[in-house]
């Protein structure tokens, strides 16, 4: 038996994977090492990454500079508890990040993935009103938004439809309308105002109950890459600020360059009072994920006893190889012009996507700065539809890892995929949609 056939049979011995419906998968693909934009099989196999390891990888995979820096880290300190205690990079990772963040968001708190780092923006939120005498209990976010698969965070995604067999566990959140658009949309506008009107009525209703807004901001993830403008956004904050909520951006997925900026509150020019970081925090290469708040929200956890304080951490709170990682990734945008190279991923985007936008099955083109996606005019839609397999199953025939979600396809590559990937990309995205039922 091959190394690779040994793998996988002990994999479906023994594993379980996420998001897979098991009895009918195919198996999965092994994979033994990766460079750059390319995942290399354990088969031989070389598979181009066009969705950035769902989302995570920025640089490149493998990249020299983090490997180093996780290596020395890691002989050096692996871990130790966070609470009582410190090191140098958590303090390190905290301040870069602080100095490249809007003005006012200067308190870090860590934990270890995107759904926490959003179950910790919640409890702040909660808290910050209840340490100041007011018991806050709505929350309100955008139709369709995804914030990670923990119950909280399910609960404020639970308008993405992913977690119906959960609804039991779930607990109530308002919604207001996204208003997503695309390429050549002239109902933009009517969009966002119907979008902020319901936001007014919610305001005037419940201003006084609600804790805060989150939403992810300019491109809405798992609910299928759908994006909004910077209006949309000023308006949202605008009218929090008037009404005293708090605003959550939860940039999970929109954080470090995949906007275009380096987060996507700084293309949007706006400063929300919480924002949730993780996947792109360590160039993709391990799991620690951040909450930094205004400091005005933290001083409402001071006081002499314990009762104010944020009762909240992980064992792996701020894991010192992760937070290492965290400092190379942020150098490695300036040493290496990341916000360059997305300009040009961008550039490419858009000569591509125009091009292909008069093709029949093709419809709302849009681009935000490395994340291009569209959809297939009246496909099924669906997590695991037909058509999902069976794009999947045409770009792994040609090496490139694409993950469509329902009907729409979408590319979110690493920033050092090269011109020449990125187009042999896009050439078999034209392909698909001649080629594939
Ligand atoms: C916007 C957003 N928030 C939160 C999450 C959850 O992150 P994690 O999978 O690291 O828990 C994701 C994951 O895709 C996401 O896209």
């Amino acid at each position: 038996m091959s190394k690779a056939a040994e793998v996988v049979a002990l994999d479906r011995q023994h594993v379980w994977h996420p998001y897979t419906q098991e009895m009918t998968a195919p198996s999965p693909v092994p994979i033994s090492h990766a460079q750059g934009a390319t995942l290399h099989g354990m088969d031989g196999r070389d598979y181009l990454d066009l969705i950035s390891s769902w989302w995570v990888t920025t640089h490149g995979h493998g990249h020299p500079v983090i490997a180093q820096a996780i290596a020395q880290q890691a002989s050096q300190l692996e871990q130790v508890i966070f609470a009582g205690f410190t090191h140098e990079p958590a303090v390190r990772l905290a301040s870069e990040l602080v100095k490249r963040l809007p003005p006012g968001l200067s308190r870090v708190f860590y934990s270890d993935n995107g759904s926490t780092a959003v179950e910790a923006a919640l409890k702040m939120a909660c808290q910050y009103w209840l340490n100041q005498g007011q018991q806050r209990t709505r929350i309100v976010v955008c139709q369709g938004g995804y914030h990670g698969d923990t119950v909280g965070a399910m609960s404020m995604g639970r308008s993405s439809g992913f977690f119906d067999a959960y609804e039991s566990l779930l607990f109530q959140v308002d919604t207001i309308p996204f208003p997503a658009t695309w390429m050549g949309d002239d109902r933009v506008e009517e969009k966002e105002a119907a979008a902020l009107k319901a936001l007014d009525d919610y305001i005037d209703q419940h201003a006084g109950e609600c804790m805060a807004l989150l939403v992810e901001p300019l491109v809405q993830g798992a609910a299928g890459l759908r994006m909004c403008r910077r209006e949309f956004l000023q308006g949202v904050a605008q009218r929090l600020k008037q009404a005293g909520i708090l605003l959550i951006f939860d940039e999970v997925m929109t954080g470090f360059g995949r906007t275009g900026s380096l987060f996507a509150c700084q293309k949007a020019e706006v400063t929300p009072d919480i924002i949730c970081l993780a996947k792109g925090l360590t160039a993709g290469f391990l799991p620690v994920s951040a909450t930094v708040c205004r400091q005005e929200i933290y001083q409402a956890f001071l006081g002499e006893t314990f009762e104010k304080a944020f009762s909240h951490g992980h064992s792996f709170t701020a894991n010192p190889i992760g937070c290492a990682a965290g400092v190379a990734s942020l150098q490695l945008f300036e040493t290496e012009n990341t916000l360059q190279r997305i300009a040009a991923i961008e550039a490419i985007h858009t000569r591509r996507l125009t091009e292909l936008s008069t093709h029949p099955r093709l419809c709302r083109p849009r681009i935000t700065g490395s994340i291009a996606a569209f959809e297939l005019f009246q496909a099924e839609t669906g997590y695991d539809s037909g058509v999902v397999r069976r794009m999947k199953e045409f770009f792994l025939q040609r090496g490139m890892l694409m993950r469509p979600l329902g009907g729409v396809i979408y590319l979110l590559p690493p920033y050092c995929i090269t011109a020449e990937e990125l187009n042999r990309a896009w050439d078999a995205v034209a392909e698909s949609l001649d080629q594939v039922p």
